[in-house]
């Protein structure tokens, strides 16, 4: 839209893009003959700067041996700030440490007027630029009248956030949900209900069909246990899927009650989805297929049709060998659909870590088919997560309950033990609706941070008393601390859009600076965090964040001081990228806690 256009142009690049054109510029002029791209990174002690430019090293060791080649590293590190611009953004000259690291400590007037003109024109402008118009995330994906079990609530909280930056940055996202709505699950199903329940399929009330786990498990003890029932639920699936109405209609009932019970989940997450299941791709399978065959890219095994990738052990099965198409040939068409009809440029898929191995298979099968083009490709990413453990430390199984009914349960416990938070502290001054509303902000909030703030890879333990701790790195931290910046600047009573236009910020003590400096990283943070699609970066981001603002906040006062305007423009700074960054994690922010 308009808007989202306008900010778009008026888009700043992140604080370490900056810098390092500058570096580009000081490269260039003193060693003209050799081109490298700048090498600037945020430092991890205060006492080297804010930032270091890491060339001199390898460009030492490119001009080694040559005649008029300097002596030692820190010559060309020399050479390199005597090379630099004038440039408003850096305070003082650059100073070097060890072989040739340059420290740049960044000037506090420039930090200021970036973050005064955020406050005028809007956070939007701090949103990384992208070459990337169109995406598609697919994620959540859970199984109709299987089980929708944790790993698909990480899955359902990775791919929101992910569809929440990107579309932050203003590139046009698909939300596809990639339900496995088209399995042989169906056949035993239907054929069970078929068999087992008063007027056979016409009898079966809405009501049983939402009793599906148990159906599930009953029919699959009958499927493992009786030959000649599982030999029916195969006919029962061609039946289905050459389109029997009566199967159909059957089909139809239990997908409608599994969406019923996954939207119910949404709703409370916030989670916006589009239910594009498997079956969607079912008309185009057998043509895809004998595409593959007749160009040669699949071949016989054992009469199965496979798809061999280079430098891959096992080949993609697109058909077995009872002719039938599974979870890989629907991926195959996931492809081609996602990249030719939705014209998307960057395709990304989140699952856990153990299909790793599929989507190398589909992607290579893809790249030999010629979907992928090997000429300006889409970029694409399998996104994999770890286990979510319980606290014994062992894989949390939801088996042995409906999987869905837990998934609620574990959302109502969070929200539970907040209510009892929220209620000590406030006791009879709020609402019920405000400690309802709070509540599962809070306790939802912080089963989505608990999963966001691990490295996605590693398996991680679900621990209540752990992500409702406030005093960790938490939702529950960070939205008290969101509230406690709001309540300051309620304190001070003035309106801060007002303040922003006429008053000037500075950040003369330390604690400001820091403060300061950490508001300024927001864009970059975002760029780390596409560059593996890593959320915990934001996380640790915002922890950071909020850790500084209590330093600033116990160091200077604000309401009533001398410096309370420009002080409050930081706070109200501060409290905007909060909230950004929260909002990223698919949390929304507490004005009063
Ligand atoms: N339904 C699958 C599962 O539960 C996940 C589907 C992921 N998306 C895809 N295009 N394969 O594991």
């Amino acid at each position: 839209d308009g808007a989202h256009l306008a900010a778009a142009a008026q888009r700043v690049p992140s604080v370490r893009t900056e810098l390092a054109a500058t570096f580009r510029t000081a490269l260039h002029s003193a060693f003209p003959a050799i081109s490298v791209e700048p090498i600037v990174v945020a430092t991890n002690q205060a006492r080297h700067g804010d930032y270091q430019c890491n060339n001199a090293m390898q460009l030492f060791g490119r001009m080694k041996g040559k005649e008029g080649a300097p002596k030692k590293p820190t010559d060309v590190a020399t050479a390199i700030v005597d090379a630099l611009p004038a440039s408003s953004m850096i305070a003082e000259r650059p100073t070097l440490a060890g072989p040739g690291f340059i420290n740049v400590k960044l000037s506090h007037g420039w930090i200021s007027e970036r973050i005064h003109s955020m406050l005028l024109q809007g956070i939007g402008t701090w949103a990384p630029p992208f070459k990337y118009k169109r995406a598609v995330v697919d994620f959540s994906s859970p199984n109709v009248a299987k089980e929708m079990h944790v790993g698909h609530l990480r899955s359902t909280i990775i791919g929101d956030t992910l569809a929440r930056s990107l579309e932050f940055c203003g590139v046009d996202t698909l939300r596809i949900n990639h339900v496995g709505d088209w399995g042989t699950q169906f056949g035993m199903l239907i054929q069970h209900i078929a068999e087992t329940r008063p007027g056979g399929l016409e009898g079966t009330t809405t009501e049983e069909v939402s009793d599906l786990q148990k159906l599930y498990k009953e029919s699959k003890a009958r499927f493992d246990a009786d030959e000649d029932f599982k030999a029916r639920a195969r006919a029962a699936v061609t039946r289905l899927q050459s389109g029997d109405t009566e199967f159909q209609e059957t089909w139809r009932r239990i997908c409608e009650a599994s969406r019923n019970e996954f939207d119910a989940i949404y709703q409370r997450l916030g989670v916006h989805i589009l239910w594009r299941g498997e079956s969607f791709y079912n008309p185009v399978l057998k043509s895809l297929v004998e595409e593959l065959i007749e160009r040669g890219i699949a071949e016989d095994s054992d009469g199965a049709q496979v798809v061999w990738v280079p430098k891959e052990k096992v080949p993609l099965m697109v058909r077995k060998s009872d002719g039938g198409f599974g979870y890989g040939t629907t991926d195959m068409a996931t492809l081609r659909q996602r990249i030719q009809d939705e014209k998307a440029e960057w395709l990304i898929y989140v699952t856990d870590e153990g299909q790793a191995g599929h989507f190398k298979l589909v992607f290579g099968a893809g790249r030999r088919w010629g979907t992928i083009p090997e000429e300006n490709p889409p970029r694409i990413d399998h996104v994999g997560f770890g286990l979510v453990l319980g606290a014994d430390g062992k894989r949390i199984r939801t088996r042995d309950m409906g999987a869905a009914t837990r998934l609620v349960e574990l959302l109502d416990e969070a929200k539970e033990r907040c209510k009892g938070t929220i209620k000590e502290r406030r006791g009879d001054d709020i609402s019920a609706e405000e400690l309802d509303e709070s509540s599962s902000i809070m306790g939802y909030g912080a089963i989505k941070y608990a999963d966001l703030k691990n490295n996605r890879k590693t398996d991680y333990k679900f621990n209540f008393d752990e992500m409702l701790n406030l005093n960790g790195n938490t939702a529950v931290y960070m939205l008290y601390a969101h509230a406690r910046i709001a309540s300051i600047v309620r304190k001070v009573g003035k309106d801060v859009n007002e303040v922003a236009k006429t008053a000037k910020l500075s950040l003369d003590h330390p604690a400001e600076a820091a403060l300061g400096l950490q508001v300024v990283r927001f864009t970059e943070t975002l760029e780390d965090m596409f560059i593996d699609l890593a959320p915990n970066r934001l996380t640790e981001y915002i922890y950071e964040l909020a850790n500084l603002f209590s330093t600033f906040y116990t160091e200077c006062k604000v309401a009533g001081s001398e410096n309370e305007d420009s002080r409050l423009l930081l706070c109200e700074a501060t409290a905007i990228v909060m909230r950004q960054t929260l909002s990223l994690l698919g949390i929304k922010p507490l004005y009063r806690i």
